[in-house]
């Protein structure tokens, strides 16, 4: 399908066969549509906060011809799965930020196995709280969508990396042991130059200029290992 954006398509390949899906934020239904066409998802609950972009979804779902499997709710969040008693085995959340994001998660509940996550800003919040919650990352990746560098998690309850290190939270666990890509080094060199230019504006006596350093050092050695391998 033509009209399914690289973030996208990398977010519906972390999809297996025959799972019953929850798309939060679905907007256009794009992804659900995929899903269900693909036949990949069995069932799919693809909801939104808002009505409008439900009705564009409702019309899209129409014109693809795959009404049968995926219901539309307006919802907020995913309190509507315990409520409703459902068994969802991947939940996805996508195209927004990690407060919002995060705030949606506050309300997970053992319906959920595993979360797909492509926040539209920073994801070491997200892996903060996979790790407080001793979940285990199932599957990560690095993509390129419209000139934008977006990470892709998938957080299992039950199986995959666990996030120990400080590494493992600012790179993702298995991000960071795999071979890396051209984004995952363009984005931490952008990090660094971004870290380099903060440290020599603030204060050093400031306590964020120590957090910085610390950063900032993680990143550069990362960056010399690998420049060294
Ligand atoms: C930018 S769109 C992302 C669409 C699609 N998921 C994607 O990744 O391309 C974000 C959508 O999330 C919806 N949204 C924001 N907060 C939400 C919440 N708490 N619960 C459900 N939907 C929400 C918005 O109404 C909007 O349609």
């Amino acid at each position: 399908m033509s009209f399914l954006t690289p973030r996208l398509f990398a977010i519906a390949n972390m999809i297996s066969d025959r799972e019953v899906v929850a798309d939060i934020g679905t907007d256009h239904a794009y992804l659900s549509i995929y899903l269900a066409k693909d036949k990949r998802a069995s069932k799919i609950f693809a909801t939104d906060i808002n009505e409008k972009p439900l009705a564009v979804a409702k019309n899209n779902i129409m014109s693809f011809g795959v009404a049968d499997k995926i219901e539309l709710l307006l919802a907020d969040g995913i309190e509507w799965i315990r409520e409703k008693d459902l068994k969802i085995s991947s939940c996805i959340m996508a195209g927004m930020g990690s407060g919002t994001i995060l705030k949606i998660l506050e309300d997970d509940c053992k319906n959920i196995d595993c979360y797909v996550i492509s926040s539209n800003t920073d994801v070491e919040p997200i892996r903060k709280w996979a790790k407080s919650k001793k979940y285990f990352i199932e599957r990560e990746e690095i993509i390129l969508d419209n000139d934008i560098i977006y990470e892709i998690i998938k957080i299992n309850k039950f199986a995959g990396q666990k996030i120990k290190t400080k590494e493992d939270l600012i790179f993702g666990p298995i991000l960071y042991k795999t071979k890396h890509n051209q984004y995952f080094l363009t984005k931490w060199m952008e990090e660094e130059q971004k870290l380099t230019t903060l440290l020599n504006q603030i204060p050093k006596n400031e306590k964020k200029y120590k957090e910085f350093l610390k950063r900032k050092n993680i990143i550069t050695k990362m960056l010399k290992k690998e420049n060294s391998n």
